[in-house]
């Protein structure tokens, strides 16, 4: 059987949206049928990035300047896809990568205000406009993923020295929200954009039902 076309997935959304246990349903989903995947993840995909997530995301660095951060986050971006993500892509694997240059356009081009036309033509300029085949966004109000990621934050899930997006005031987290869905009003065809304020196996199962629809597969078996 011929293998399938390597493929790159990217999932996104707000704090708390889930992505991380749901980039391990998608995995399995894929590796049952056939295709050899590459998890990974932005900021911090490879060794040089996990220094740079760890300035990034420290709470003590609630001052850097708008432009450094996004700058850090394109360096980041560049050891990711020169190390990780085009070599695996060209090795036939899928690589679903939990957070891609989407985030630097919403995050840093509109809640941080740089712009997100500016942010999308350096993507452009500097990575040739690398883009995922499918991008599945997690939405769901700040004020729910905000609550679920300080509580995660509170029982040690995730580390309180990773906290400096969560300490952004609502309003911050709303820009992002809107953000994204402006992001996939745009761009339809690339975009799924999937109600993530639900529990676990429901998000799980409108998760697998797109992708199934997307790469033209049987759908999962239904819930558990
Ligand atoms: P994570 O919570 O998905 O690990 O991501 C860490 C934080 O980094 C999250 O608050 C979103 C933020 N971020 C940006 O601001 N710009 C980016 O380009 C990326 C990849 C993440």
């Amino acid at each position: 059987m011929a293998s399938p076309r390597p493929l790159f997935l990217t999932f996104e959304g707000g704090e708390g949206a889930g992505k991380t246990t749901q980039i391990l349903h998608v995995a399995a989903f894929l590796n049952a049928r056939g295709r050899s995947c590459l998890l990974t993840r932005e900021p911090g995909g490879t060794d040089i990035g996990r220094k740079i997530r760890a300035l990034l995301l420290d709470p003590g660095h609630a001052a850097m300047a708008p432009l450094t951060e996004l700058l850090l986050y394109m360096a980041d971006r560049a050891e990711h896809i020169e190390r990780v993500i085009r070599p695996a892509l060209a090795a036939g694997r899928t690589v679903l990568c939990d957070r891609f240059f989407d985030a630097t356009v919403v995050y840093q081009g509109a809640a941080r205000g740089l712009s997100m036309e500016w942010a999308e033509s350096l993507h452009e300029l500097v990575f040739s406009g690398l883009r995922p085949d499918l991008t599945l966004l997690l939405d769901l109000p700040p004020e729910v993923g905000l609550a679920r990621a300080r509580r995660q934050m509170e029982k040690g899930g995730r580390a309180a020295r990773e906290g400096r997006f969560e300490n952004e005031d609502l309003s911050f987290h709303r820009r992002v929200r809107e953000g994204y869905l402006e992001l996939a009003r745009r761009r339809p065809e690339r975009f799924r954009v999937i109600d993530a304020g639900r529990g676990e196996a429901e998000v799980k199962e409108d998760l697998l039902r797109a992708l199934a629809e997307f790469l033209d597969l049987p759908p999962a078996e239904g819930r558990r």
